[in-house]
């Protein structure tokens, strides 16, 4: 068992994966599971996974993804999509956190009020909130595909608007990012080196 400093460490974006290693649902299943592990605001969980893994659908994503091949390489790309108003959907989305006794029935209600009140007139907030959502999502996907073993590679390279006409997105729905996952293949680059933290970190 690796540890989260290790995960972090050791994780690329890979650019060339095996192809033709498709991945069992289960593992799909549990990759989503733990990417659903993120916080969001107010536990919207604003958020949907699209896991295209058959050969159309990986055609299909090819085509708006500006021709990148990992797509298709990838045993699985996920198309992870971040919701507009989720605040109508956060009575619903507390519920089982009522219902298991983590968090009163009242606090439950008092945080859909303050939700609502405060996205329900500001689209900029709602589309800050969706891509924060899926953005932390994402990066908890790649951790939990590199602590199975598995690489990952982080994707905005496509075209949005073709996206969602591919794969019939609702209009509340944004695809924030694609996130390819399988195993590497040869010629991938280690990690980039990073900024040096002094550069980036202020202490106040
Ligand atoms: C939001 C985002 C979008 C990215 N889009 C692409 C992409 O379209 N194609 C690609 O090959 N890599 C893409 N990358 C990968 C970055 O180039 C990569 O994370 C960065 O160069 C650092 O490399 P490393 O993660 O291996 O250290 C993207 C990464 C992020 C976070």
């Amino acid at each position: 068992m690796q540890t989260i400093e290790q995960l972090i460490n050791a994780r690329v974006s890979v650019n060339h994966f095996q192809a033709g290693r498709p991945l069992a649902t289960e593992t799909i299943h549990q990759l989503v599971a733990l990417a659903t592990r993120a916080p969001t605001a107010f536990n919207m969980q604003n958020w949907r996974f699209i896991a295209v893994q058959s050969a159309e659908a990986k055609a299909r994503l090819l085509q708006v993804a500006n021709g990148q091949v990992k797509v298709v390489e990838a045993s699985v790309s996920f198309i992870v999509c971040g919701k507009l108003a989720g605040y109508q959907q956060l009575p619903e989305a507390l519920s089982a956190s009522v219902q298991a006794r983590i968090m009163p029935a009242q606090v439950a209600a008092s945080w859909a009020d303050l939700a609502s009140t405060s996205h329900r007139h500001d689209p900029a907030l709602q589309r800050d909130e969706a891509f924060r959502s899926a953005s932390l999502a994402c990066m908890t996907l790649m951790l939990a595909a590199e602590g199975m073993g598995l690489s990952s590679c982080p994707i905005s390279g496509f075209d949005a608007d073709q996206l969602r006409t591919a794969f019939e997105l609702e209009p509340t729905e944004l695809p924030v990012m694609i996130i390819s996952v399988g195993y590497p293949a040869s010629g991938n680059w280690p990690q980039k080196l990073r900024k040096p933290v002094e550069e980036v970190l202020s202490l106040v």
